[in-house]
């Protein structure tokens, strides 16, 4: 956790849950309390009390359907378990457009969740680019500015890890939720995601509306 405390400083106020959720939400095991959006710093959701200010990501309960089978368990429900991507779980849940995809329960998703290991391993932190740092020097992640194009960073880091199909067929090439293409392929009994050629250690999860794949390495790392 160390790395992220720099978080703290550096990006908007979302990240700085990124260290308390990611820690916490390996436990909370029930489904229905999973659902609920990060964000939501509440740990208990007064559904009656009227909410002057609505939470940004919409209820999900609101949209299943009441009558039928118990609601699957979903990305959103699943994405915080394994404590080995819980880095990239907490950026998912900080980015809205990411957050949304995996609570849509009839759209499917791949993610590439880059382990913990890996993202502590990265050269810079995710949400830095060295253009900035070329333009406005060491500044560049200070003040209101500063963390507007931190949050863009790293929105473009966590998009860039989620693939819009599941199953997500060998060799298909599809483009990720910031627009780039990937595909993947076995290689020596490896499966590896190209065209960064980075490892898939395994599977964590698959459910309803997709899978989580964990990496050994980022994908589309700002050079
Ligand atoms: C979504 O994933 C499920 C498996 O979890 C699969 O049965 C279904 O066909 C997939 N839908 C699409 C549109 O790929």
């Amino acid at each position: 956790m160390r790395p992220y405390s720099l978080a703290a400083y550096l990006v908007t106020s979302a990240v700085i849950l990124v260290p308390a959720s990611a820690q916490l939400l390996p436990f909370f095991t029930k489904p229905s309390t999973a659902r609920q959006p990060s964000l939501d710093q509440q740990p208990i959701m007064n559904a009656n009390t009227p909410n002057p200010q609505p939470p940004p990501s919409s209820s999900s309960s609101s949209t299943t359907p009441p009558a039928s089978a118990q609601a699957a368990v979903i990305l959103s429900d699943v994405i915080g378990n394994s404590r080995q991507t819980n880095i990239f779980a907490g950026f998912t849940r900080d980015i809205s457009s990411v957050a949304t995809r995996l609570d849509a329960s009839l759209l499917n998703t791949t993610v590439l969740a880059p382990a913990n290991t890996a993202i502590s391993a990265l050269p810079r932190k995710p949400w830095e680019d060295p253009k900035d740092y070329a333009e406005m020097g060491a500044v560049a992640y200070e003040g209101l500015s500063g963390s507007d194009r931190a949050s863009s960073n790293l929105r473009r880091f966590t998009e860039a890890h989620v693939v819009p199909v599941s199953p997500w067929e060998e060799g298909k090439k599809v483009k990720t939720l910031a627009g780039t293409e990937l595909w993947w392929e076995s290689r020596g009994g490896k499966t590896v995601v190209l065209p960064g050629e980075v490892e898939v250690e395994k599977v964590v999860s698959r459910v309803a509306n997709g899978e989580v794949w964990m990496l050994k390495g980022a994908l589309n790392y700002a050079v």
